[in-house]
Order: C-alpha cells, then structure tokens, then sequence
C-alpha cells in the first residue's frame, strides 16, 4: 500500500514526467533518482554511489544521477510501483521482490540450497538464464540493465538455530517470494512478508522473531543489536536486479545511452568485486560487537536443513516453471 507521503511523492514525479517531453533532447539536463532500501555502506549502496559518479563524468554533467538510499523515497512495493509510473528511473531490487510484478521466475534465486559458490551464481546471471530473466521485464515497462551482488544468507532469532525443529512457531521476516514463505513453513516456522524498512523495529519489538539476510544488511540495519543469534547456514542467495523505466530509457539520447550503459558495465564490476568482502566486514564487525552468538552448522546438521528445505523445489516448481528451474539444474549440474 502507498503511504500518503508516498502517494504524493509518486503523483508530483508522475506528473513531471508526464509534462515533460517524449522525447530528451540532447540539451536537456537529465535527472535520474536511483532509489533503494538499504544503507549507503552496502554493496548495493556503494555500486550506486559509483555509478552515479561514472554516469555523470561519462556524460560530462549532462545527466544528474540522485541517490536516495534506505527507503527515503520509496519502500519495497512502492518503489517498483514508483518505476513503472515514471516518477523514479533507476532501481535494484532485491530478485525476491519481482513477484508483485508478475515476473515470479525471479523467485528461482530464492531456491532454497541451490547454490554453493558465487561461481554458480555467475552461470545463471551471466548465463541464457539471466538473460532470458531480464527480458521478461520488457513487458512491464521495464529494463533489466545487471546483476548486482549481495551474498548468502544468514539465520538469525533470539533462541539457537541449529536444526530444523529450532524454527517451530517462530515468526520470520521474509521478502514478498513466495519460495521464501515455503522455505519458513518447511522449516516449520511462521513467515511474515514485511518492507525492509520496517524489519529492525518489528525484531526489536518482537512482532517478529528472526529473520534471514546476507551479513552486509544485517549490520548496517543493526539488526544484531536486536538478534541474539544467528546460523552461517549460507541456506540461500540475495542479490539484485538493476532496472530503468523502459520509457525513459530508450528516449535518451543515444550516445547519453550508450555512455550510461558503460557507466553501468563498470559500477557491475565495481559492485560484484567488493560484495564477497563487505560481508566478510560486515560479519566481522558483528561478532566484534559480541551482542549476537554466531554459529556454523556441522555437516550432520546441515544435511537435516536440506532434507526439509530441498523438497521446496518440487513444491514451488509450477510457479517458476519445471523448465526453467531443469534448466538452471543442467546450468549448475544439480542432480534433479
Ligand atoms: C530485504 O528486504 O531483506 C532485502 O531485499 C533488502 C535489500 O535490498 O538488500
């Protein structure tokens, strides 16, 4: 649902849109607001730091790149809403989230113990499958531009996560998958879809008990101040989609384009290369803190998590389609 001040928001920058030209001329100044939800000192923050420092120098200030980081303009839902109307141009969401978009097959990378290695995750985003992904967008108004990593997931609740039955009755946050809600009701917990925005608060004050993130979100949110414990149980991938309004997008200038487009190839790299390493920091930085227990799962209990979890690509194999998930299997050479 649209908050007040987001509506407002959404109708002001519609309507300057709407009123604008079709097309950009090549003298016009050129905006684009880049919003996200998590914290500058991300991997997802920082890559949108540096690509907005390269898209202007690449265009020589023609073209004015506004960062608004941690849900400042827009949460979760509201922000693809915000995307499709114009109001905003760029965004990267979570992969978990393009199922209120009707591009549900995004949820493939929410697969629970699907992959094992930032390597695999390349075969798929750098693979026909990324590509045929991205351009399921393009019926939507919207272009997929890149991948950007964040890392695995961590477990985290106020009681010890070791083994599947440690989940039982617990209420977890969850982005809006639905491969997510089937793995917490796998796991015998009680999931609960809420906006980024809104998880430390709910965690701090008990509307939820646990929660799921990579290390680097966890920390900037400060959720370790309110999370006892946490499992290294790396049960799953979260990542992102770097995305523009369609319009807006193949209205530019070409060579504004085309310079923009470099900036983003370069900001990818940027963004994917110090991914691995801001989680390792930000892991760091939380058992320094010493307010969370970290735990990492022997193998005995890590195969008790993938006897429950693993049935969930069957389960929810009808809404990413068989196909696709057989083809990511044959990409990764998973035994089906
Ligand atoms: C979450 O909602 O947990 C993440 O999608 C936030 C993000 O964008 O990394």
């Amino acid at each position: 649902m649209l908050t007040r001040r987001g509506f407002n928001a959404l109708t002001a920058g519609a309507l300057a849109t709407l009123s604008a030209p079709g097309i950009v001329r090549a003298q016009d100044k050129i905006t684009v607001k880049f919003s996200h939800v998590v914290a500058p000192d991300t991997p997802k923050g920082k890559g949108a730091l540096r690509f907005k420092e390269l898209a202007e120098q690449y265009t020589d200030g023609a073209v004015t790149v506004e960062v608004y980081p941690n849900s400042q303009l827009y949460k979760d839902k509201e922000e693809l809403e915000a995307l499709q109307l114009g109001a905003v141009q760029m965004l990267a969401p979570s992969l978990a989230k393009f199922g209120p978009l009707g591009v549900q097959q995004f949820e493939l990378f929410d697969l629970p113990m699907l992959m094992n290695s930032r390597e695999d995750l390349r075969k798929i985003t750098d693979g026909p499958v990324g590509k045929q992904l991205l351009g399921m967008l393009e019926p939507k108004g919207i272009i997929g531009l890149a991948y950007w990593d964040n890392g695995f997931k961590i477990m985290s609740a106020n009681s010890p996560l070791h083994v599947p039955d440690d989940f039982l009755g617990l209420k977890m946050r969850i982005q809006s998958s639905k491969i997510l809600e089937a793995q917490m009701e796998a796991l015998g917990a009680v999931p609960q879809v809420m906006a980024f925005s809104e998880v430390y608060q709910a965690l701090q004050t008990g509307v939820v008990d646990g929660t799921e993130n990579p290390p680097s979100n966890m920390y900037t949110q400060r959720m370790n101040e309110v999370q006892k414990h946490a499992t290294l149980s790396r049960h799953g991938y979260l990542g992102y989609a770097v995305i523009v309004n369609a319009d807006f997008w193949k209205g530019l200038p070409e060579d504004t384009r085309a310079s923009l487009d470099k900036a983003m190839a370069e900001a990818t790299v940027y963004a994917n290369s110090i991914a691995e390493e801001e989680n390792a920091n930000a892991l760091q930085a939380m058992m320094d803190a010493g307010t969370t227990t970290f735990y990492e799962l022997p193998p005995d209990e890590r195969a008790e998590w993938e006897a429950v979890l693993r049935p969930v690509h069957e389960q929810m194999a009808d809404r990413i389609g068989p196909e696709l998930i057989q083809q990511v299997y044959d990409t990764l050479g998973t035994p089906s």
